[in-house]
């Protein structure tokens, strides 16, 4: 076991800040060995600097330092003077060390002349300098990257570490399989494909080099591929195409222990996952999407489906992957439009359940949007978390899946009065004003506003045209939230906490109406 990295730096250069923003960035624990030592000597480090004298407390440091070291898995920062010790140096040249640099006045700044740091009471500039003289030699010995921290704040400091020390996958478990968010991850299939003498590999044109690659991957593995090209987008999604992936099935002998993978966008996974869910009654699936709607919603949760004459989605089947595989890497080669459409779930799981994803959206709008940023691959994250809380809670009968179908009401009317012309995200930026506009006609929380906003600043709609009310009223009649002739839409009473409401009038959704589409 070793540290994903180790922070060194002198006081004030915000190790234990952007330690902490790091590790959990990462998805990994952070620990300060400062915080080591006052839990083993049960004293602050002033205390133990009067009491025992400084090298007592140095003694106690290369210890902690050492089992640190040797024992915790993720980010780890070391007090500013573990690197005087010559055993501590020579440790750290078997680990990735990080030496976070700060300038003279920064650092008298930031620790604010010097509040509990035994060695800064008496003249912290003067002593400060000193300490800095002496040791940035150690740090730039021990460091495989310096970053500068001067004028730069947490959040731009952990982005050019993540660049460094490289995000790590991030592993999401909806209770029998798990989602994995990374990057390069399709070399883990092979893991998935145990006991399968074939693998049929659904992909669209779009997506046919990708697919070849991973089809040398599983061969490599000993298992089959049966590459199987599929039209693009909702022309996927036909009993037709069902049909066809049925019979190329049947020519291969599949059997019960063969695995269907789904390579694409959410059409694809829900083609893919529909095809699995029914041929022999249901064998294994396993999800690649390519888009980020497929990633943050449509690949995960084991809702499956093709659309019929009669509607989108009318027929399907719940059928769980057995893994769900992320790759950012493939969102490279996503057109923006998808990309924004994406980011219209995300920010829906902000407004849901986790304000988080609002506030990193809203602070950095063009990283959100730029395929291969640290903060994307965060929020996605943060959204396929979101939804796996909900979903694997969900499957102990309480209900709130529903929650996941915020803003989607009105959306799915949009859908249909525009035959599905639309891209569903950006229905669903549309429906999430509509939401919003109810929330605040009902008396309850004005988020407005700032919808509007963090949509806008993604380039998504957040109006629609006048003069389609009854249009749209009867489509939202047919919703499947609707109980009988009773609506139900999902409104915030606050932001992260929403609720399943049935009394909203048809005057307010005529107001809410007039709001989204008034110029
Ligand atoms: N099962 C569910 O729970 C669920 C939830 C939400 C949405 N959905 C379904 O998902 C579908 C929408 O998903 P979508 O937005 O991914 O649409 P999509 O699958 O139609 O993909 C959008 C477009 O992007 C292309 N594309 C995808 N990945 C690409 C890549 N990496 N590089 C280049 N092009 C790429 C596709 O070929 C397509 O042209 C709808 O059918 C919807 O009903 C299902």
């Amino acid at each position: 076991m070793k540290p994903v990295c180790v922070i060194v730096g002198p006081p004030g250069s915000g190790k234990s800040t952007v330690g902490a923003a790091l590790a959990e960035r990462l998805g990994v624990a952070f620990r300060d060995t400062d915080l080591d030592i006052e839990a083993l000597a049960g004293k602050p480090i002033p205390e133990i600097f009067i009491d025992e004298g400084e090298d007592h407390f140095r003694a106690l440091e290369r210890q902690a330092v050492a089992d640190a070291l040797n024992g915790h898995e993720g980010v780890l920062a070391l007090g500013g003077g573990a690197v005087l010790a010559e055993a501590t140096r020579a440790l750290l040249d078997e680990h990735r060390v990080v030496f976070l640099n700060v300038g003279l006045s920064d650092a008298v700044r930031r620790v604010g002349l010097g509040a509990g740091r035994p060695l800064l009471e008496m003249n912290p500039r003067a002593t400060l300098k000193v300490l800095m003289d002496q040791r940035l030699p150690l740090y730039r010995s021990v460091a495989s990257v310096t970053v500068e921290t001067d004028d730069c704040d947490p959040a731009g400091i952990v982005d050019e570490l993540l660049a460094h020390v490289g995000e790590r996958p991030v592993r999401v478990s909806f209770g029998d399989y798990d989602a994995v968010i990374g990057r390069d991850l399709w070399s883990q299939v092979p893991s998935y494909l145990t006991g399968a003498a074939q693998a049929a590999i659904l992909h669209t044109a779009h997506l046919a080099e990708r697919a070849a690659a991973l089809a040398v991957a599983v061969a490599d593995a000993g298992v089959r591929p049966l590459l199987t090209e599929v039209p693009d987008a909702e022309a996927a999604k036909s009993v037709e195409v069902a049909a066809a992936c049925w019979d190329r099935l049947a020519e291969a002998g599949f059997t019960r222990t063969d695995v269907v993978i789904g390579l694409g966008g959410g059409a694809v996974t829900d083609l893919a996952g529909f095809v699995a869910a029914t041929w022999l009654r249901g064998v294994r699936v396993v999800h690649l999407p390519t888009s980020l709607l497929g990633m943050v919603d449509a690949a995960i949760g084991g809702k499956t489906g093709v659309n019929v004459a009669a509607g989108k989605n009318l027929v399907g089947a719940f059928h769980p992957p057995a893994a769900v595989l992320c790759d950012l890497s493939t969102l490279d080669s996503l057109p923006p439009a998808d990309l924004a459409a994406g980011l219209a779930e995300v920010v829906k799981c902000g407004f849901i359940a986790d304000p988080e994803i609002l506030r990193r959206t809203e602070t950095d709008p063009k990283a959100a949007l730029t395929a291969d940023s640290p903060l994307l691959a965060d929020i996605a994250a943060r959204a396929v978390k979101v939804k796996a809380d909900v979903v694997t809670e969900d499957l102990r009968e309480s209900g709130r899946r529903a929650f996941l179908n915020y803003g989607h009401t009105f959306a799915h009317a949009i859908e249909k009065v525009e035959n599905y012309t639309w891209r569903h995200g950006d229905a669903v930026a549309v429906g999430m004003v509509y939401a919003a506009h109810l929330g605040r006609l009902t008396g309850r929380v004005d988020v407005v506003d700032r919808t509007v906003a963090v949509l806008e600043s993604l380039g998504l709609p957040t109006r629609y045209e006048a003069g389609k009310f009854d249009e749209l009223l009867a489509a939202m009649r047919v919703d499947k939230k609707s109980v009988g002739a009773t609506m139900r839409f999902v409104l915030l009473d606050e932001i992260g906490s929403p609720s399943l409401v049935d009394d909203v009038t048809e005057e307010q959704l005529r107001t809410a109406y007039a709001e989204v589409s008034s110029t």
